[in-house]
Formats: structure tokens, C-alpha cells, sequence
């Protein structure tokens, strides 16, 4: 949600800054800004819109005639104030010696806003941004770092920010509370963002800053200090994915990558976890605390969207494999309802981005309560990740689309990991254990298999794409992979869907069945599947169009239902990452058909870092 980047050094740091905005435009995109440092001036641009929009304005200006080497840039998802071109950041101080990026929200702006206007100050937008500008420039006497530290003691919220001043051309400033910054290390040169995607293309070699943390950047070196002013010293770390990971590779989309690239991805994160050989499992993120883990009397799953799908999913592996009572929570609810949480409760937290805001508090909220919290985080070195007691990274790679695809079969892949490690140390026999390892080793190549039916599903998706109204139906295990596969829908395309368990239609989804809309059923062989037939039948007979998910080899539901996708067989409980796949390839089909921007969906971000 927003994105930052600055850049301090030799080059010329326009074009850097535009390039990286690209490279996080996925976490924001309703408009966009630039404030280099030229000449001893600011020169700042903004514009409502993507970054092309920014690029033209930029264009008219005339680019050529600047040099500057050192800036700021922002890619914003509005929180306060509209999408326009005044509320896009950077914002400036009045008399435009300061600008500054942020990401975050000031929760006392209002206040400071007041204050500021006694002070004689007059603000040009509606952000709570514009506040910090005004801040830091009253706090100004001759060095920013002094400035930035003393304005954000008047400040309340979450903020990730990056300030430059005139009189200081070679200097950025960056602060962090609640939002990440990233400081990439070059040679004799600094790129700091929100995100690792738009360092990469210079280093890998990074700096995570912490909360409360204040780092001060030329072209010479740095220096990180608390907000308090006690020095911190920072360890460079190497970032382990690669600039070819964040590209398209000859794709359209983003999503149409990630969902095709699910094999390769799914075997690092089975790799060296999943031994074919010996059949177990090894989980070096858990070494530590197995013991707890096994003995646990409660697991509590959170997350937020597809995560929180993904979790559900873990749920019911582990309560149906492991035996271990589980329950799953939408991390937003989670921290207000006084959830019941003590020392023998295991707190399981799933994020792809590992900074969703809500997520993040809620593990805030286990942590204080006593559990022992466990991450499912995809992005190394992430807030959630550094704040979970132990965690299994998914290796995945990068998700850039918006909506999650290799992210929730990761994290489902993990959680089957997980369970199945559990169950063998508490009760399963080996025998059973030989099966599910072998059966899990099989799941990228039956992945593959299914990819293979792009087209069909193509075919499926633009017949319907006209339907304002889909279902989706499962029971067991698929019924959050229904859940997941109407969100992508959603997400994507704009068409309201619902996911629902199969037998929950009767009371009351039923009466939206009508004639020719499409239904989709995942319904695939196993303990439920004389009962999600009879559902079908339901639909059917009331002019419902059903779109079967089926295993291989089922001709009988090819009598009942209009399309059948067909998915290889395997153990039910290993089913949702074979039956998501299909969902996938619909909801985008659907999407491109209708004209959609599959990777920047209206009104979402990638990873959303307010409450
Ligand atoms: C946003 C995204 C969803 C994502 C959710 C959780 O809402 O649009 O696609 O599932 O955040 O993100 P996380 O990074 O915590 O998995």
C-alpha cells in the first residue's frame, strides 16, 4: 500500500526514481509524484493516476534540463484525501525548501493540522502527510535529521518516511514506525524504499530499518540512529531474490506468471522439507519449538484475504491430520473480540507480504497475551516475520499481482508441511505419513497437468464473463478454496461472487439461482461427494449453468454439469491445491475478457498497511 523510493549518489536520479516507482507501482497506484533536488531547489512533480501519467507531466517539463542525485518518489493509494493531483505525494513545506514521502497514517493530523494553522501555516491538500512537511520546516534551523527527529515527536501513527531539504542537496532523510523501509547499499550510492522490488535492479546488499529508527543518507555513507538519538549499529544483508523474479518474462500479467510458474515455485518450498527418501519432514524454522508445537492444546490461525483462506485451509488440516483443535480468525476481528489466548495456545500467522497492518497487530496481540506465535510469511526479513517467534518462509518468490495466487498455494503447502509434521509426532503412523509424502511430492507435476487446460478454461470463462453473479460451492476442504476462488473473481473482474459451503446454498443463496447463471462446484472425489452431486442436482434443476471442478476419470458428473475442468486425483486433504488452480485461470480468463487491469485492480493494493 504506497510506495516509497529515494535515491542519494552519482547518477542521475530521476530516471532511477521513475524506475523504481514501476517496480512498486503494484502497491499503489491512484497517482504518483517525484521531488529532486536541482540547482539547490526542489523540483516537484505529481499527477492523479499511474506512472505514466507522472512520466508525461514530467516529459512536458522537460527532464533533460535537470541533473540532480538525489530525490524522492511516491506511488500512493489514497488514505486521506482524494486521488488528485495536489493530495499525490511528495508534499512540500510552504515555502518548498522541504518535501517528504510517506506511507502510513498520522492519526493526530487533525490536531497538528489545527496547530499548524495557528502557527500561520496554510495547507494546499487534504492529507495528513502535508502535516509532516509543515513540521519538519518549522523544526528547521540548519540540519534536517535534527528537524525530522524533532517533528515526529509531535506525531502519532504509523509512518514509513523519506524528507529532503533544499539547503541539504545531498541528503535524504528516513524515519520509520509501523511501515517498512529498505535501505539498499551501492557503490557510493543509497536506493531506500518500501520495498525490496525497487532496489533490486542496483543491490542486493540491504539494510532493514527497525521501528523508531531515524537513518540519515548522502553518497558517502549513512547513519541510523534511534528516534531518541542513541546510535544503532546495522548489519548489510543480501536479498534473496533475484531482478529476473520480478519481471514479467514474457507474460502479459503479473498474475498470469505467477499462476503458470506454480510448479517451479511449489518445489522450493518443498525442497529440502519434503524428504521423498526418508519420508518425513524437516522445518528448520521450527527446530526450536517442536516440543511446544506438538504439545499444543489450541492453535489460533489469522490473516486477512487470500491468507486468511489459506488459513482456514490449515485449520482443517490440522484438526482433521494432527488432532489439534484449530480455529481461524480474520486478524481484524481477532485483536478487538478479547480473544481467549493462553500459554498452551499456539498463534499461527499467515501473510504473503508479512506487513499487512492488520495481521501485524494481531500478532501483536497473541505475543502480549503469552502465545508462542508461528509465521507463514513469504517476504524475508518482513515485519511479520521479524516479529513471529518462529517461522516457515514460503519461498515463493515475488508476488507482484495483486491478487494472490502462488502466495495462497505456498502458504497452503507450508501448512500441509506443518501439519503433517505435527501428526507424525503426535500419532501418524508412518505408513500414512509415507503416503501423504509421496502424494505431496507429486503435487507440482499434477499442477502442471492442470495448466495445461488453460485453454478450456478460457473458453468457459469468456462465455460467462457477461454474469454480474457467480457461486461457488465445496465442502471440506474445497469449501475455502470456493471461498478463494469468488474472491479472485472479485478481486479481478468486478463480478460479485460468493463462496459458500455446498450445503449452506438451501438456506437462502438458493434463491438467487436462476436461469443460465454460473454455479461452480468444486467437486471432487472424496468422503463428501454423494452429497455435493445432490447440490449439483439442486442447481441444476433450478437453470443453474454448473462449472465442475472434478477428479480425473468422473464421467458421471459430465452428465450433470454444462464444463467440467478436471484435476488429477490425490489424498482429499491435499485436494485445495489442485482445485485452486482451475479458480485461478477462471477469475483471470474472466478479467482479460472484460477488459480489466488483472494486475492493478480498482480500489486494491498488494499489501495494505493501514487498519
Ligand atoms: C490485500 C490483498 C490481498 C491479500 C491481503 C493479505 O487485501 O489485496 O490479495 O490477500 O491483502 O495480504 P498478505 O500480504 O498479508 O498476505
Amino acid at each position: 500500500m504506497c510506495g516509497i523510493i529515494g535515491y542519494v549518489g552519482n547518477r542521475n536520479a530521476l530516471p532511477i526514481l521513475i524506475e523504481g516507482l514501476k517496480r512498486l507501482e503494484y502497491r499503489g497506484y491512484d497517482s504518483a509524484g517525484v521531488a529532486v533536488l536541482n540547482s539547490g531547489k526542489i523540483i516537484l512533480q505529481k499527477s492523479a493516476g499511474r506512472i505514466s501519467a507522472l512520466e508525461h507531466v514530467i516529459s512536458e517539463f522537460g527532464p533533460d534540463k535537470l541533473n540532480a542525485r538525489a530525490g524522492i518518489a511516491h506511488t500512493r493509494w489514497a488514505t486521506h484525501g482524494a486521488p488528485n493531483d495536489i493530495n499525490a505525494h511528495p508534499h512540500a513545506s510552504g515555502d518548498g525548501s522541504i518535501a517528504v514521502v510517506h506511507n502510513g497514517i498520522i492519526e493526530n493530523y487533525s490536531a497538528l493540522r489545527t496547530y499548524l494553522k495557528q502557527k500561520g501555516v496554510s495547507f494546499t491538500s487534504d492529507t495528513d502527510t502535508e502535516t509532516i512537511a509543515h513540521l519538519i520546516a518549522l523544526h528547521y534551523k540548519d540540519n534536517l535529521e535534527a528537524a525530522v527527529r524533532a517533528a515526529l515527536q509531535d506525531v502519532q501513527g504509523t509512518y514509513g518516511i523519506v524528507a529532503v531539504c533544499a539547503k541539504e542537496p545531498g541528503t535524504l532523510v528516513a524515519a520509520r514506525n509501523g511501515s517498512p523501509l529498505i535501505i539498499g547499499v551501492g557503490r557510493d550510492e543509497y536506493v531506500i524504499a518500501s520495498d525490496a522490488a525497487a532496489i533490486l535492479e542496483h543491490t542486493s546488499q540491504v539494510i532493514y530499518m527497525e521501528d523508531n529508527e531515524i537513518a540519515r543518507i548522502t553518497a558517502d555513507g549513512f547513519r541510523t540512529t534511534t528516534l531518541d538519538a542513541v546510535p544503532v549499529t546495522k548489519d548489510v544483508e543480501e536479498v534473496e531474490w533475484t531482478l529476473d523474479q520480478i519481471e514479467l518474462g514474457g507474460h502479459e500479467y503479473f498474475m498470469e506468471k505467477e499462476i503458470f510458474e506454480q510448479p517451479k515455485v511449489l518445489e522450493t518450498c518443498l525442497r529440502g522439507r519434503l524428504d521423498l527418501r526418508d519420508h518425513c519432514i524437516h522445518l528448520g524454522g521450527i527446530v526450536d519449538c517442536a516440543r511446544e508445537l506438538v504439545r499444543a492444546q489450541r492453535v489460533v490461525l489469522t490473516g486477512c484475504g487470500t491468507a486468511w483462506h489459506a488459513a482456514l485451509v490449515g485449520e482443517y488440516l490440522l484438526e482433521d491430520l494432527a488432532r489439534i483443535p484449530a480455529e481461524t480468525d480474520y486478524a481484524s476481528e481477532f485483536r478487538y473480540r478479547n480473544p481467549i489466548i493462553d500459554a498452551g495456545t499456539v498463534v499461527i500467522v499467515v501473510s504473503q507480504s508479512g506487513e499487512t497492518s492488520d495481521t501485524l497487530a494481531a500478532l501483536q496481540e497473541a505475543k502480549q497475551r503469552g502465545a508462542m506465535v508461528l509465521g507463514v510469511v513469504n517476504v524475508v526479513g518482513s515485519s511479520i516475520a521479524r516479529e513471529t517467534d518462529h517461522g516457515i518462509y514460503l519461498h515463493v518468490g515475488p508476488e507482484t499481482g495483486v491478487a494472490s495466487t502462488k502466495a495462497f498455494t505456498g502458504q497452503v503447502t507450508v501448512l500441509t508441511l506443518l501439519t503433517l509434521y505435527l501428526a507424525r509426532r503426535r500419532h501418524m503412523s508412518q505408513r500414512s505419513m509415507n503416503n501423504y509424502v509421496t502424494a505431496l511430492g507429486r503435487i507440482p507435476g499434477q499442477i502442471d497437468a492442470i495448466l495445461e487446460q488453460n485453454a478450456s478454461v478460457r473458453t468457459i470463462a469468456e462465455r460467462y464473463m457477461d454474469q454480474n453473479n457467480w457461486l461457488y460451492l465445496g465442502r471440506g476442504y474445497n469449501y475455502p478454496v470456493a471461498l478463494e476462488g469468488a474472491l479472485k473473481l472479485k478481486e479481478i473482474s468486478y463480478i460479485h461472487a460468493e463462496g459458500l459451503p455446498a450445503a449452506e446454498m438451501k438456506h437462502g443463496p438458493i434463491a438467487l439461482i436462476h436461469e443460465g447463471m454460473p454455479v461452480v462446484f468444486i467437486a471432487t472425489k472424496g468422503t463428501q461427494y454423494g452429497k455435493i452431486i445432490s447440490n449439483v442436482e439442486e442447481v441444476r434443476s433450478r437453470g443453474g449453468h454448473v462449472i465442475a471442478v472434478a477428479t480425473e476419470g468422473d464421467r458421471d458428473i459430465a452428465e450433470l454439469a454444462e464444463h467440467v475442468i478436471y484435476v488429477p486425483d490425490t489424498l482429499e486433504p491435499l485436494q485445495p491445491l489442485l482445485t485452486t488452480i482451475p479458480l485461478q485461470l477462471l477469475a483471470f480468463h474472466a478479467a482479460v475478457a472484460r477488459g480489466c487491469n488483472v494486475d492493478k485492480p480498482r480500489n486494491l493494493a498488494k499489501s495494505v498497511t493501514v487498519e
